[in-house]
């Protein structure tokens, strides 16, 4: 049985390596136009279908990723990370770390550049959350992802919840290989938002790993983990 699944998998994953989004369509799905979309879930199991004509507007979106992640729930009771982010607080943004020991011990007789002043702290601080806005935004617009089916990562992450990026490189089923962070968001534009994967280099996808790491601040390294 596992040998089967995990056929499945290595044939969506080949089918992603030929730099195709996921574009399988069925027909005779008994919907009312005969055809339908299939969306897949990050974890390339869930799976709904949607009539082909919908819209990729933010209201369908939800829907498309509530009825998804109901089904996602059922099958894994424990999976309350939504609710549990969405009741403690809206839309918080983590603050980077705080760099003042610079001024101080050895980390100021170490500096290789001459010495730092509160101006340059007060930069690197801008300059990071910057970014981590940058990558906010991205998270949560359908648009600026490329969802054709007005779906974004918030709509099932909030905050980020559950990505666990501190558990990457690691070896993910549904692509049958050890992957990085970067590798995972693809996957899941590919699928629950039906977009085109994006360059390792792509300003969204720089800014989506730079949103998502932020978020997980203070958790420690533990690559290879489930
Ligand atoms: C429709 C709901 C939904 C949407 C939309 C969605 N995800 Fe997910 N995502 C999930 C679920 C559920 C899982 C857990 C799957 C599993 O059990 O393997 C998951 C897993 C992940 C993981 C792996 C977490 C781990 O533990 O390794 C990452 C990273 C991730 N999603 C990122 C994203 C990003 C980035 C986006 C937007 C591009 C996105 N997801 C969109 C529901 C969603």
């Amino acid at each position: 049985m596992r040998s089967i699944i995990l056929a499945l998998f290595l044939a969506a994953a080949c089918g992603k390596s030929s730099g195709q989004p996921a574009t399988e369509r069925t027909s005779g799905s008994g919907t009312a136009s005969g055809s339908g979309t299939d969306v897949l879930l990050c974890d390339g199991k869930t799976k709904v279908t949607i009539p082909g004509n919908t819209p990729p507007t933010r209201a369908s979106g939800q829907q498309v990723s509530d009825a998804l992640m109901a089904q996602w729930k059922q099958q894994n009771p424990g999976g309350a990370w939504e609710e549990d982010v969405r009741r403690s607080h809206a839309h918080a943004i983590k603050p980077p770390a705080d760099n003042r020991a610079v001024f101080t011990g050895a980390q100021r007789d170490a500096q290789t550049y001459g010495q730092y002043t509160e101006v340059d702290l007060l930069t690197w601080e801008r300059e990071t959350l910057r970014a981590v806005y940058e990558g906010a935004r991205v998270f949560h617009s359908g648009e600026e992802l490329g969802s054709t089916i007005g779906v974004s990562c918030d709509m099932c992450h909030p905050d980020a919840a559950n990505t666990h990026p501190e558990t990457y490189p690691k070896f993910q089923p549904q692509m049958g290989r050890v992957v990085l962070l970067r590798d995972m968001i693809n996957w899941c534009i590919e699928h629950p938002l039906r977009g085109t994967a994006f360059a390792a280099d792509d300003r969204r996808m720089r800014a989506l790993e730079t949103y998502i790491y932020a978020q997980r601040s203070g958790t420690p390294l533990t690559y290879g983990k489930h």
